[in-house]
Formats: structure tokens, C-alpha cells, sequence
């Protein structure tokens, strides 16, 4: 595991760009796996710079979708597809997409990539990745379920007035484990004992995410995650 702290969430996007970037460098036609979330919108905000700057080309990066509502539409702001193509897929110009719709269709879609080169992912308050709420085994299969309250509780900082919609369905653990890569981005006092949780205490399905130190894990944290 490789463990970066970073003294702000501004040097963490960069940060977080640079891994990313060298990514796509060393491979343009990277499959990744893709979290929404407040965490990695300036890392996102920053790539896009870079693109926009010919720094780097992401035009044949497959994005892959990571979790979503269940019920909502493409043209509802609770939409985590249309936060996706928003932040992700359009401003950095790529042209392949994942979408996750049924477990099926995205586990062959994925097969079809030749599996995940890269994961970027949040974390939960609660210690989940994607949709993966607590508890989730290292073998949790891509799945619908119903949100802990926990995360209803999280989510609703991102729609305001809206209600959080009480169901989804989330990448597998055993896909995101599965990936060559996993990049872990964490910000915020808020986060601080769940990350050490994670990264810290024996492995648990209570800690999704503390199955991440199985992979070729990377944690990019600001200080106030850490401290
Ligand atoms: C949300 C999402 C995850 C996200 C995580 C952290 O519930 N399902 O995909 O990565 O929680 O979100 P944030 O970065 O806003 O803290």
C-alpha cells in the first residue's frame, strides 16, 4: 500500500491527477472503474484542466459507472450516471462508457474490457465502496440493495431538498478488488476513524473497504483525514 498525505484537499486533487494521469500515460486505453461523491470532483476539475491544456489524453479511456439509485432517471439530478458523464466522461472527453444497469450486463461488459486496470473511489463514512454497505464480504457480488441509514444520512449533503432514494445498486466488492490498481481518496476530519479503520484494524466485512489492502492499493488523504 502506498499511503500519500497530503496538507489540503487542493494538493490532494493535484496529487490525485498526477496518479491518474501517469495512469493514462502509460496505458490510453485504461479502464477505470469511476466514484461521484464531493471527494474526487477537484481531482476530476484538475484533470480536465490537463486535458484542456493537452497535458494528457483521455480520449480512449473506458469509464466505468460505480453505483447508482435505483428508480431515478437520466435527467434527474440524483442521477449518479449523469454526475458521471458531468464530471467525468464529458469534460475529459472520453468516448467509452460502462453504464451499470444489471449485474449481468456490466459483469460481461467488464470481461469484454479485459477487466478494471483502475478503480478511483471514495469512501464511505460508514466504510463502504461504491454501494457496498456494511456488512459487505470480500466476495460480494455487483447487486441491488437497500441503503443503510447511514448512508441516506451521508448522500443527502449532495441533493439538498430531494430525498435520497432508498435503494441501488453498487459494483461487487469482488469487482472492485478485482481491479490491477485501487485508488483511495479521502478528505476530511469527518473520515478520520473510518480511514484508520480501513487502513488500520484487521479486516472486517463491517469495514468494506479494509479489504482494499488485498490490492495494489494507493490512499491519497488530506491531513485532516490523517492527523
Ligand atoms: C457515497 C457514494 C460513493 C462515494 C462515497 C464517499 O455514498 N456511494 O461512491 O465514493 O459515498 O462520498 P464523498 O466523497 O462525498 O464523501
Amino acid at each position: 500500500m502506498t499511503l500519500d498525505i497530503q496538507p489540503n484537499p487542493e494538493q490532494l486533487a493535484q496529487a490525485a491527477a498526477d496518479f491518474i494521469s501517469a495512469q493514462v500515460k502509460a496505458k490510453p486505453d485504461l479502464s477505470v472503474l469511476v466514484a461521484t461523491g464531493h471527494t474526487p470532483m477537484p481531482t476530476y476539475a484538475e484533470l480536465a484542466r490537463r486535458v484542456r491544456a493537452g497535458e494528457v489524453n483521455f480520449s480512449r479511456v473506458t469509464a466505468v459507472q460505480l453505483d447508482e439509485y435505483l428508480g431515478i432517471d437520466d435527467d434527474d439530478p440524483r442521477s449518479l450516471w449523469s454526475w458521471m458523464r458531468r464530471s467525468f466522461v464529458a469534460p475529459l472527453g472520453l468516448t467509452r462508457t460502462v453504464r451499470l444497469d444489471s449485474p449481468r450486463q456490466f459483469e460481461a461488459a467488464i470481461r469484454e474490457l479485459g477487466g478494471l486496470d483502475l478503480a478511483i473511489l471514495g469512501l464511505g463514512p460508514n466504510g463502504h465502496l461504491g454501494f457496498n454497505e456494511p456488512p459487505s464480504p470480500p466476495d460480494a457480488p455487483t447487486r441491488t440493495l437497500a441503503l443503510t441509514p447511514a448512508s441516506l444520512a451521508s448522500n443527502a449533503a449532495y441533493w439538498g431538498e430531494l430525498a435520497v432514494p432508498t435503494g441501488a445498486i453498487t459494483a461487487g466488492m469482488d469487482v472492485i478488488l478485482a481491479a490491477r490498481q485501487t485508488l483511495l481518496l479521502v478528505g476530511g476530519a469527518h473520515k478520520r476513524e473510518v480511514l484508520h479503520a480501513a487502513l488500520e484494524r484487521p479486516e472486517t466485512p463491517e469495514v468494506p473497504a479494509s479489504f482494499l489492502r488485498r490490492t495494489a492499493l494507493t490512499v491519497i488523504a488530506d491531513e485532516a483525514a490523517w492527523a
